[in-house]
């Protein structure tokens, strides 16, 4: 059991060495670290407006690790995953997850298939095959904090608007890289949120 998330990363990056990856292997692993807000709190960083995505580790090209920080009421599009893995571990606080249906055609609502709370260190899974999802924090009060690894690393993903399924490119940006905040880009591209 990785006693920090220093051991934690080690052991991903050994995992993520191999050319397969062990979905059940790499969320046991996740979800035996205990969160330990000493580990992380300097990559957990804040905006008032909307959810952050903070770069914690590249995974040696073979994934992106993330802490995302949701404010009181803040949430994700509806989104896909780009054909990669996306695995999400409960660091603070609670979480909802939507899944939606893949829409079959636009025009149309989408069809919400199931929802539940992310307690604090369990680890959800999920990938295009099992369908689309949001995130919110649904909570009035407190902010919550999830480690998101994302294998192999992508840098757009596709948006749908819920009441039409219209859907659109989105690009993933990082609010700060290594406890560093990202230099200021005059005209950035739609986020995912
Ligand atoms: C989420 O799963 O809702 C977070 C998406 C992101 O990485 O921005």
């Amino acid at each position: 059991m990785p006693s920090s998330m220093e051991e934690l990363i080690q052991k991903l990056h050994e995992i993520f060495k191999e050319d397969r990856v062990n979905v059940e292997e790499v969320k046991e692993l996740m979800e035996s670290y205990r969160s330990n807000p000493q580990d992380w709190k300097q990559f957990a960083i804040f905006d008032t407006h909307r959810y952050t995505r903070n770069l914690v580790d590249e995974g040696n090209g073979k994934f992106n690790l993330i802490i995302l920080c949701w404010g009181e009421g803040h949430g994700s599009s509806i989104h896909d995953h780009s054909d990669s893995h996306c695995f999400m571990k409960m660091l603070q606080g609670e979480l909802k997850e939507t899944l939606f249906d893949w829409p079959k055609a636009e025009g149309g609502e989408m069809t919400e298939s199931s929802h539940k709370i992310l307690e604090e260190n369990s680890v959800a899974y999920i990938n295009d095959s099992i369908g689309l999802h949001r995130v919110e924090n649904v909570s009035h009060t407190e902010g919550s904090i999830s480690l998101h690894l994302y294998s192999p690393p992508f840098q757009t993903c596709q948006v749908f608007d819920q009441r039409t399924s219209h859907k659109t490119e989105a690009q993933m940006t990082f609010w700060s890289r290594y406890g560093e905040r990202t230099p200021f880009q005059a005209a950035a591209p739609r986020e995912n949120n």
